[in-house]
C-alpha cells in the first residue's frame, strides 16, 4: 500500500455530465464490441478488463470475472485510446465545483468488475452478485480505510485486517471477525446472516418504513436497495437502486436526488433524502474540528428498519432503557450543561460545550463548516450519537463498551459525555 499512497492525488474537480457519460460507453460498445453487444442487446457497457491491474483491489478474488469472447489484442488496443481521450474531454470540460465526483481512468473500475453497469438479463437475477461488488470494491485486504482505484480514493468500509483510522461509519472488519455477530450490520458478502435477529430489522415496523417494497427477511441484507441503506429504497437491486450516483455532481447535499443525499442515503423517491455535511475523507483524519455533521434525518433512516426503537411512546422509563430518547434536544440545564466534560469551555465563553466524536450530536440546521461547537438547548441526541452505522469494536454497534460502562463506578466517556453527573 505505501506504494500506492505516493500516487495520492484529488480526484479531479472537473464535472462530469449524467448525459455525456451515458454517451460515452455507447461509443465504445459500439466501436469495440459490437458483436457482443448486438448478441445481448445490452443497454449497458463493458470496458475490458485489464488483468494487471486486478490484484490492487482487495477480496477480488471472491468475484467470478466474466471474460470476453472476442480477442483481447483488439480490445487493448483501440477501445483504450478512444476511452482515453474522451476521458481527456471530461477534463477539459468547464467544471463547475463538484464534491465527491469519481473520475479517473474507467477501465480501472469497469474493467475490474464488468458486471458493475450491466443490464440484468430476463430471468437471471444477479442480486447477490450485485452487492458483492459493492463489497469488493469498498474493501481492501491492507489496514488502509481510504484505498486508490484508477486515480480515485475509494472510501473503505471493510478492511480484512485491522483497520487504522475507520471512517465514520465504522468498518466491518469487526462484525466480519469471530463472534463479531452483534457488532455491526451483517452485510450480505461481508459475513454470514446475523444469528439472533436471522436477518430481520430488531423493531422493524412496517408503518415507518416508506419504502413500496418493505424490507424482506428471506432476501440478502445488502448495502443498497430495498434491503440496504444506500441508494433508493424502492428498487430491489442494490446497484439500480445507486445508479449513476458514483459520477454525479454531489456538491449540494440537498436530499432531492440519491446523488444529492448525505452517504447516498435517499430512503426512496417520495421522501426527502438524508442530509448532513460531508467530510471530503469519510472522517478518516476526524477532530472536533473536521468532522461530519449530521442532521435528525439520518434518525429516519434508521427509523425505516427500526421503526420502534424511535417512536417516542416506546421510550421510557418504564421500557427497558437501551430504547433511549432519540430526536430530542439535549436540555439546556442540568448535567447536560457539561456535555463533554473533559473539555471544558474557555474562560471567555463559558457556556461553548466541545464537539466529541464519541458521542456527537445532530444540527437542525447543518453548518457549512464543520463545527466544534455543541450547544445544549439546540443541538440534538441522534441515533449515531451512540451507535456506528457499518460495524464497531463493541456489542450493539456502540461507539463504545456499554458493559465497561455499566460496570464502572465512576464513569468518564460513552453514556457518561452527556450524563455528565454535574449539573447546577
Ligand atoms: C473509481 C472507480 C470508477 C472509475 C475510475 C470510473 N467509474 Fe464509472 N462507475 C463506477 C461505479 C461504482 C458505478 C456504478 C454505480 C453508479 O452508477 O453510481 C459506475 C457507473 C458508471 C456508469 C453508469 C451510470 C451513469 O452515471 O451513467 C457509466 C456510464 C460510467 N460509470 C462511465 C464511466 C466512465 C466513462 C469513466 C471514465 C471517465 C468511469 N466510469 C470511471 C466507478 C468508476
Ligand atoms: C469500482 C469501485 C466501486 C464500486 C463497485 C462501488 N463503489 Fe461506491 N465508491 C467508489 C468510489 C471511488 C467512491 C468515492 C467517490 C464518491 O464519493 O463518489 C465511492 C463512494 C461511495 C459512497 C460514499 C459517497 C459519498 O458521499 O462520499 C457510498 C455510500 C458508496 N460508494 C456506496 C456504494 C454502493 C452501495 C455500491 C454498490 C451498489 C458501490 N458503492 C459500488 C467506488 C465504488
Ligand atoms: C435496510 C434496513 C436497515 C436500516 C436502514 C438500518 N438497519 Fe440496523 N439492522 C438491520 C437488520 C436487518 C439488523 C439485524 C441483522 C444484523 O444485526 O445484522 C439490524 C441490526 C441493528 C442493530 C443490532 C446489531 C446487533 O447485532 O446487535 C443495531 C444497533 C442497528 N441495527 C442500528 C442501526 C442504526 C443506528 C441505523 C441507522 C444508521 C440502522 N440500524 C439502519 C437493518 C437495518
Ligand atoms: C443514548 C444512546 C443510544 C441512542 C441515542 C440510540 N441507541 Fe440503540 N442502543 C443503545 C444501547 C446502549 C443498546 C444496547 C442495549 C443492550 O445491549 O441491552 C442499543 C441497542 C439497539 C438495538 C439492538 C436491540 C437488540 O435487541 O439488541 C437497535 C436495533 C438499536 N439500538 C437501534 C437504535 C436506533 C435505530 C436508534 C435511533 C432511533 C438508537 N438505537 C438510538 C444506545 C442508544
Ligand atoms: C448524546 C447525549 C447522550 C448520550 C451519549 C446518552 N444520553 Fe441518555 N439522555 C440524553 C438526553 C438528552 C436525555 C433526555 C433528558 C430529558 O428529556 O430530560 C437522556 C435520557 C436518558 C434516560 C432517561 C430516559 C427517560 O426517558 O426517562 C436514561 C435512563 C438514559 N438517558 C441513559 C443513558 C445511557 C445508559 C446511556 C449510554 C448507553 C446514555 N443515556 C447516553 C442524552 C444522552
Amino acid at each position: 500500500m505505501k506504494r500506492q499512497i505516493t500516487l495520492i492525488k484529488r480526484i479531479p474537480r472537473s464535472s462530469v455530465s449524467r448525459f455525456s457519460l451515458s454517451f460515452l460507453p455507447r461509443i465504445v460498445v459500439r466501436g469495440k464490441l459490437q458483436q457482443e453487444s448486438r448478441k445481448k442487446r445490452q443497454t449497458g457497457f463493458r470496458i475490458p478488463r485489464s488483468e494487471s491491474r486486478a490484484g490492487k483491489c482487495g477480496m477480488t478474488n471472491l468475484l467470478p470475472i466474466v471474460q470476453y469472447s472476442i480477442p483481447r489484442s483488439l480490445l487493448r488496443g483501440s477501445s483504450l485510446v478512444i476511452i482515453l481521450s474522451l476521458c481527456i474531454l471530461f477534463i477539459l470540460q468547464p467544471s463547475k465545483n463538484s464534491s465527491a465526483t469519481v473520475s479517473g481512468d474507467c477501465e480501472v473500475c469497469h474493467g475490474l468488475y464488468p458486471g458493475m453497469t450491466e443490464e440484468v438479463e430476463p430471468g437471471k437475477p444477479q442480486y447477490v452478485l450485485k452487492n458483492v461488488l459493492c463489497v469488493n470494491c469498498h474493501s481492501n485486504s491492507d489496514r488502509d480505510t481510504i484505498k486508490i482505484l484508477g486515480g480515485a480514493r475509494v472510501p473503505v468500509v471493510n478492511n480484512t485486517v485491522k483497520p487504522v483510522k475507520p471512517l465514520a461509519g465504522g468498518n466491518f472488519y469487526y462484525v466480519a471477525k469471530d463472534f463479531g455477530d452483534r457488532k455491526g450490520h451483517n452485510v450480505d458478502g461481508v459475513t454470514s446472516v446475523d444469528t439472533k435477529f436471522r436477518g430481520a430489522p430488531p423493531g422493524y415496523d412496517r408503518i415507518s418504513d416508506p419504502s413500496a417494497r418493505g424490507y424482506n427477511p428471506e432476501k440478502p441484507f445488502a448495502c443498497a436497495g430495498s434491503n440496504g441503506c444506500h441508494g433508493n429504497r424502492n428498487v430491489e437491486d442494490p446497484f439500480d437502486s445507486i445508479m449513476g450516483t458514483h459520477h454525479a455532481d454531489d456538491s449540494d447535499i440537498d436530499g432531492s436526488t440519491t446523488a444529492r443525499s448525505y452517504r447516498f442515503l435517499k430512503n426512496t423517491n417520495k421522501v426527502k433524502g438524508v442530509v448532513g455535511l460531508e467530510d471530503d475523507e469519510w472522517n478518516q483524519n476526524s477532530s472536533s474540528k473536521k468532522h461530519n455533521e449530521y442532521s435528525p434525518s439520518i434518525d429516519i433512516l434508521c427509523a425505516s428498519c427500526h421503526g420502534y426503537f424511535h417512536s417516542k411512546d416506546k421510550t421510557g422509563k418504564e421500557r427497558p432503557w437501551f430504547r433511549h430518547p432519540t430526536d430530542i434536544v439535549l436540555p439546556k440545564g442540568g448535567e447536560y450543561t457539561n456535555y463533554n466534560p473533559d473539555f471544558p469551555p474557555p474562560p471567555d465563553r463559558p457556556d461553548l460545550r466541545t464537539y466529541s466524536l464519541d458521542a456527537p450530536v445532530g444540527r437542525e440546521k447543518i453548518p457549512g463548516l464543520p463545527s466544534d461547537e455543541v450547544n445544549p438547548g439546540k443541538d440534538i441526541v441522534i441515533c449515531l450519537s451512540c451507535h456506528v452505522a457499518h460495524s464497531s469494536p463493541f456489542a450493539s454497534m456502540l461507539r463504545w463498551d456499554y458493559d465497561a460502562i455499566v460496570a464502572g463506578e465512576e464513569g468518564k466517556g460513552g453514556c457518561f459525555i452527556c450524563h455528565t453527573g454535574k449539573g447546577e
